[in-house]
């Protein structure tokens, strides 16, 4: 490895266009008389697509006015890049419209270390990772080969920068926020929008205030202060509405740091995060080789362009002062289940579960930086010198390529490995259900991890595994200790020798002293690279792993009797509680079928319970027998009515597509013929991405109707026809026929606007914009 620092990098592509940007800001703020703004406010109104022409009622009204934005970026990854690419194909471009990255990362295993993993994963994935790479080549896209990294840290490292708006195809696109701009997590077809130059509606967030006062110390972590605030805010806290951090506690924090926080913003169902322009991210971008972008902040910033104007209004305020802030241990099984560090023994005692920990996982997206990785060897130093080992597996996954090459080149690599740490590839890994671990196999067991999101099965397809969130350095001292109850800032560890061992407060270095060192260069992109149009996309001929789209017929027309209702739906089934998209699509063995739209189906609400029964993945099948109904598999029963061009309904609960922006989770019950989800409340990005493949997201308003619909019921639309004619009407009648002939009519209320009427009257989002572009 080489110990030079990192050359500047082509940066023509990466500086955002400030004095355009501020310009038009201004535009907007006259439209709007002059009202102090928010950062995030300035950021979102300075990409808004022709402001004069879209704000035509002269107001932005926070959580109601739609924004048409133009992102200057867009991020994929390997997993979700195969639907967004094959979405893209079918809009019939030569060449990308915005700059764009593909980031094989979700593909790789977890199994016996770095080196074989990932010759492994090539090997098993080569028809996903030619196709990906080849589409590249020929739009034009930067391909980060794997091995290279995370898509996160990635785009920190190279693409991140004040005051810029990016989208990508992962719900942790907001880590990106920690350098200071907007970065959204989106499904495929989102992100297709800003591919083919469409403008990207977005209705303008609430905007929370987050003050921070005083320094985080001891053992308290940039870490702790998200699984703080995921306590507070809980999973939804966050739904349409951006975290906007402000105060003294921002400008003492590395900007690695305020990326973790910015990455599990996704944990609250944020829209995204944001951060003010601080010295700390100055001096990352000078030493990931982006010194002409810092010196472009550096003016922007003078200009008052990166941060809120003075009498800003935020929607809601929230104050934390740092100093007071303790260590957080966050799950089982959902994201905000806060316990501060020094109850956690005592929660586990009461729970009766083993105080027994069986892994130690760090790294993913959310804590694979060098401070992460230095702050951890500080611990396994220390521990190596009172000669202790990890009592269970400890994996450590790096989260780029120049982080695992400045680690070995720092002996962090040594240290870990010689107390027993195993480093994986620089990849998500475990993270995304990768790591193999057959040991603990439908056996209940604990572990913790550095990482953002711990949904029941996501690690290892255990549903009995404990994913327990905490900060890095919590991780490690508690796999030196091995038990659930140790806490670190008091306890000791009993020595051979009889003596005790106490860790004393880690010590980390936000960034290395001897600047980064890039490692393998094979793994990168050529920076901006031209299209190549006549390369051809290779898909192999009766591939199981990719599949060509082909369009979605629109719910209207000759076929449909109801003219602009939707045609007759029968509910297919009432889900009950927590239903991720991890619930409506499973990750781990079925990601192997993102690009096949058929097979990645056959998973459609596999773990979802059925509110009728509260059986896992059964549902009724109605139609057959009048006194008695089938019982079958989701997936199969959704097949039936499709085989019979009968289109359906859901009925679910609150938050219905928690998560991520996995547009499978639309995707697959829209290829099954479903037309529309009734909620008690929807995720944001899931809700657009049902919006964008046609799927008609309905609110109920009021709630306890969710009782009154049961599968085999029949419903039917009364009012979208005037919408669709464009009239104003928030509420959409729905007329319930039950299966014993009742009817009744309910009411629930959209949040559809005008484009995304035009997405559900052509079929999809797609339809829409390949019929604009052949125009
Ligand atoms: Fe990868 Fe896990 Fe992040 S899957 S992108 S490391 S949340």
């Amino acid at each position: 490895a080489t110990h030079a620092p990192l050359p500047e990098k082509a940066c023509a592509s990466i500086t955002p266009p400030y004095a355009q940007l501020q310009e038009k800001l201004k535009t907007v703020k006259n439209i709007l008389g002059g009202r102090p703004l928010s950062l995030a406010e300035k950021i979102l109104y300075s990409h808004i697509h022709n402001p004069t022409e879209t704000l035509t009622d002269g107001k932005i009204t926070r959580g109601e006015t739609y924004l048409q934005l133009s992102p200057e970026r867009v991020a994929m990854q390997d997993a979700s890049a195969q639907m967004t690419l094959l979405q893209f194909m079918s809009a019939g471009m030569s060449r990308c419209a915005v700059p764009a990255s593909i980031h094989c990362d979700h593909l790789i295993r977890a199994e016996t270390g770095a080196d074989k993993d990932l010759e492994q994963s090539i090997v098993n994935n080569q028809e996903v990772f030619d196709f990906l790479e080849s589409a590249a080549r020929k739009y034009g896209i930067e391909f980060w080969r794997p091995g290279s990294g995370i898509i996160h840290q990635i785009v920190l490292e190279n693409y991140a920068a004040p005051g810029m708006l990016m989208l990508g195809t992962d719900s942790h696109t907001p880590n990106a926020g920690g350098l200071g701009m907007l970065a959204i997590g989106v499904g495929g077809a989102d992100a297709v929008d800003a591919l083919t130059g469409t403008p990207w509606e977005l209705k303008a967030p609430q905007i929370v205030g987050i003050k921070l006062t005083g320094k985080l110390n001891g053992w308290a972590t940039p870490k702790d202060l998200i699984l703080h605030l995921a306590g507070k805010l809980t999973v939804r806290g966050g739904t349409g509405r951006i975290l906007e951090y402000f105060g003294p506690g921002v400008f003492n924090q590395s900007c690695t740091g305020l990326a973790t926080v910015a990455n599990m913003g996704a944990e609250v169902g944020a829209t995204t995060s944001t951060f003010p322009y601080t010295p700390g991210m100055r001096s990352y971008l000078a030493a990931t080789g982006r010194a002409p972008v810092a010196r472009a902040a550096d003016q922007a910033a003078s200009q008052g362009f990166l941060q809120a104007d003075e009498g800003a209004e935020y929607d809601e305020l929230i104050e934390i002062n740092l100093s007071e802030l303790e260590p957080s241990i966050n799950g089982p099984f959902t994201p905000d289940l806060a316990t501060p560090l020094s109850k956690f023994g005592s929660f586990v005692k009461e729970q009766g579960w083993k105080d027994e920990l069986s892994a130690g996982l760090i790294g993913s997206c959310t804590n694979s930086s060098y401070q992460d990785m230095t702050s951890v060897a500080d611990l396994a130093r220390q521990a190596k010198e009172a000669g202790l080992k990890t009592k269970v597996p400890f994996l450590c996954t790096p989260g780029s390529e120049q982080i695992r090459a400045t680690m070995e080149r720092d002996q962090v690599t040594d240290v870990l490995e010689d107390v027993g740490g195993l480093v994986l590839a620089n990849a998500c890994g475990p993270c995304i259900g990768q790591w193999k671990r057959d040991e603990k196999k439908g056996e209940e067991n604990g572990i913790l991890t550095s990482f953002n999101r711990n949904f029941k099965s996501r690690n290892d397809g255990n549903s009995q595994t404990m994913n327990f969130l905490a900060s890095p350095t919590v991780v490690t001292a508690m796999a030196f200790s091995g038990k659930l109850s140790f806490n670190p800032m008091s306890d000791s560890i009993d020595l051979p020798s009889g003596e005790k061992f106490r860790f004393t407060p880690p010590r980390g270095q936000d960034l290395p002293s001897q600047g980064f060192t890039p490692g393998r260069t094979s793994f990168y992109p050529s920076p901006m690279p031209e299209p190549q149009p006549n390369t051809e996309v290779v898909i192999k001929k009766d591939s199981q792993r990719l599949e060509l789209l082909e369009p979605f017929t629109s719910h209207f027309g000759p076929h449909n009797p109801r003219g602009l209702e939707l045609p007759a739906c029968e509910v297919l089934m009432r889900v009950r509680g927590k239903c991720t998209t991890d619930h409506i699509s499973a990750a781990g063995p079925w990601l192997k079928y993102k690009g096949h739209l058929t097979n990645i189906s056959e998973n459609l609400l596999i773990t979802a319970v059925n509110d009728e029964g509260g059986e896992v993945n059964i549902a009724f099948d109605h139609s057959h027998t009048p006194v008695e109904s089938e019982t079958d598999t989701i997936p199969s029963v959704a097949k039936r009515f499709k085989a019979r061009n009968q289109t359906w309904a859901l009925v679910v609960d609150d938050n219905y597509g928690e998560g991520s922006a996995r547009e499978h989770a639309a995707l697959q019950p829209r290829f099954y013929g479903g037309a529309v989800i009734i909620a008690r409340s929807f995720a944001r990005i899931h809700e657009t991405n049902l919006k964008k493949q046609a799927i008609l997201p309905l609110w109920f308003v009021d709630k306890s109707d969710y009782t009154r619909i049961g599968s085999g019921d029949v419903i039917e639309t009364i009012g979208l026809e005037d919408l669709l004619n464009g009239k104003e009407r928030p509420h959409i009648t729905i007329r319930v026929t039950k299966r014993t002939g009742e009817t009744f009519d309910i009411q629930t209320r959209h949040t559809m606007s005008s484009d995304q009427l035009k997405w559900l009257r052509a079929g999809s989002a797609l339809n829409h914009i390949r019929s604009k572009i052949q125009q």
